[in-house]
């Protein structure tokens, strides 16, 4: 028997299953509410007998190894490592991960190493500025990394440059590979079990404030919450979970005594961090910076985790503070005391409006409203929204129809949040892939001929650089990116800047080609031409032309078709 098919005759999905969430017997199978979204009733269902569970509700579904990936956020073959050690089934591969965390935490004790020897002087003394104690360094995995560009590659070459390059603590330079973090004092990031996935470095000064790792085979951003391991005990204790968005945040509220408290890791909450919380807790209290970012984050946060099915509560510190600068000059009884008062969503949300606004002028309400308006597409519970109208009309003395009109009416305007996220972590179009990669050189030649013919569809920016490029090639010669942005337009010049720069982090580059060529070229030419068909078909419809009517729809069929096996390539 191989290993897969002796897990999966070992493991018991029962057993497996009630980890995680409250089984309650129902005949022959069991049911459960779902954890994968916002369950009401018990809406999943578990069959000890097949093996296999499925949610009524959602459509999830499978066997006890694709509940285990869901709900743990493995891979395949993560979860099946895991399964397997459990149960004592000796499986190859499984080793990649551990030996992976194993790296990290020998990245750990070289930087915890550093921090205690002679160079990490200047780290000490920041951390003792900070108030942040030696006696939780070695509890928080702090360490310092030297300002060298081959400390780890050297003190941890013994697991090869690659596997270092792999977990984002060295970098591939055009000179060969260099340490990541350089002359920065170091927070080890771990799991909920406690395991170092993934590292966030401070910088004394300069920018980026901190430095994290990207995106690994251990850690994926927007996924887990720093320090969720050394609070999920309190978390469970208290029935309450803190919310903060930084890292010394967390470890000064620890300090003080609020140990249920995690970081969101500065970016808003993801709904998979909403979900790993809802796990520990009913009820959250969000505590973020009071500037109008995090505002904007914390009221975002909270439509997320409203809608992983959790109360949540808003706390406003004072102005200018953050958790641990207040926490540190009031002390922890002042900070559970503003936990205390923290208020819920609608409340939060209007006496915002009401402290940013002067509600006694048209503009003010406008402006109000707009806030509200942008708001208003994430809240979907009825109570919920019903709760903000209401609290709305009345805030603004108008009346609640008008509002609602108002609150569904126009397109949702892009608050300056949104734009701050969106410069530090860019969101690429199919457009920008396409760009990125023609101008690398990486479209398979009858595709670039295709994409130059049909130059139009690139946005007008683009087009002038993708025009350069062409020229220059036909001329044969090999551009330089740089040589591309000189005499573009300064719009045009700054997008391909941004796509030329922007960090790809793609494991399979063929595929990816593919997939933008799929999607910027292929599915909308197709699309097009459907479009294009339907049209033929309505025309010749209403001539009473049967015999084109049956011919059109014949080609709109296979059309259709082509579109389906197109989007089954990706
Ligand atoms: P803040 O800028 O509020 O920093 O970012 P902080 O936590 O108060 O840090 P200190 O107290 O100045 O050292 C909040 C969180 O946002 C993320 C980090 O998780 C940080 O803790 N962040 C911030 C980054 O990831 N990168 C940055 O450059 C800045
Ligand atoms: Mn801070």
């Amino acid at each position: 028997m191989g290993a897969l098919e002796e897990i999966k005759a070992r493991v018991n999905i029962v057993d497996l299953l009630s980890r995680y969430i409250v089984l309650k017997p129902a005949g022959k199978n069991f049911k459960a509410r779902c954890p994968f979204h916002p369950d009401d009733t018990p809406s999943l269902m578990v069959s000890p007998e097949k093996g296999l569970w499925h949610c009524f509700g959602c459509g999830a579904g499978g066997d006890a190894l694709s509940f285990l990936m869901r709900i743990e956020r493995l891979s395949f073959g993560e979860a099946l490592a895991k399964l397997a050690q459990e149960l004592g089934v000796e499986v190859r591969g499984g080793e990649g991960r551990s030996r992976l965390l194993q790296v990290n935490e020998e990245a750990l004790r070289y930087f915890h190493k550093a921090l205690l020897g002679p160079e990490g002087a200047k780290a000490r003394e920041y951390l003792l500025s900070r108030g942040i104690g030696e006696a939780l360094w070695e509890r928080w995995g702090l360490g310092y990394a030297p300002p060298l560009w081959d400390g780890i590659l050297r003190a941890l070459s013994r697991f090869g440059v690659q596997t270092l390059m792999e977990l984002g603590l060295a970098v591939a330079g055009e000179r060969g590979p260099y340490d990541r973090f350089r002359d920065r004092v170091m927070f080890a990031i771990r799991d909920e079990q406690g395991r170092v996935v993934a590292f966030a470095g401070r910088a004394f000064e300069g920018e980026p404030k901190y430095l994290n790792t990207p995106n690994t085979p251990l850690f994926t951003k927007g996924t887990l919450l720093y320090g969720l391991d050394l609070a999920k005990d309190a978390i469970r204790r208290r029935g309450s979970c803190v919310v903060v968005e930084g890292y010394t945040d967390v470890i000064s509220l620890h300090a003080a005594g609020i140990e249920e408290a995690v970081a969101s890791m500065g970016t808003a909450l993801t709904p998979d961090q909403a979900r790993l919380l809802s796990r520990y807790t009913e009820e959250v209290v969000i505590a973020y910076d009071r500037d109008a970012a995090g505002e904007a984050s914390a009221l975002r946060g909270m439509v997320i985790l409203r809608q992983a099915g959790l109360r949540v509560r808003v706390a406003a510190l004072p102005e200018d503070e953050d958790p641990d600068s207040f926490v540190r000059k009031a002390g922890g009884e002042a900070m559970r005391a503003v936990l205390a008062q923290a208020q819920p969503f609608h409340q939060f949300f209007l006496s915002a409006l009401a402290s940013r606004y002067d509600l006694s002028t048209a503009e003010g309400k406008e402006a109000a409203l707009r806030e509200a308006q942008a708001l208003w597409p994430e809240v979907t519970s009825p109570a919920l929204r019903w709760e903000l109208l209401t609290g709305l009309a009345s805030l603004l003395r108008l009346p609640p129809e008008e509002v609602q009109e108002v609150l569904r009416g126009v397109s949702r305007p892009v608050s300056p949040a949104e734009q701050k996220k969106e410069q530090a972590e860019p969101v690429l179009t199919p457009e920008d892939w396409v760009v990125r990669f023609l101008l690398e050189g990486k479209i398979p030649e009858p595709v670039v001929s295709e994409l130059l013919a049909e130059e139009a569809r690139f946005s007008p920016p683009y087009r002038e650089v993708v025009r350069r490029w062409a020229e220059a090639r036909a001329a044969g010669e090999c551009p330089a990116p740089g040589d591309l942005l000189v005499g573009v337009s300064p719009e045009a010049a700054a997008k391909a800047a941004r796509v030329l720069l922007v960090d790809l982090r793609v494991t399979d580059e063929a595929r990816a080609v593919e997939e933008a060529l799929v999607r910027f070229l292929h599915l909308p030419r197709l699309e097009g031409r459907m479009e294009e068909v339907r049209r033929a078909i309505r025309e010749a419809e209403a001539r009473g032309d049967g015999e084109a009517v049956r011919r059109l729809s014949l080609e709109f069929q296979r059309l259709c078709r082509e579109r389906l096996e197109l989007l089954r390539r990706r």
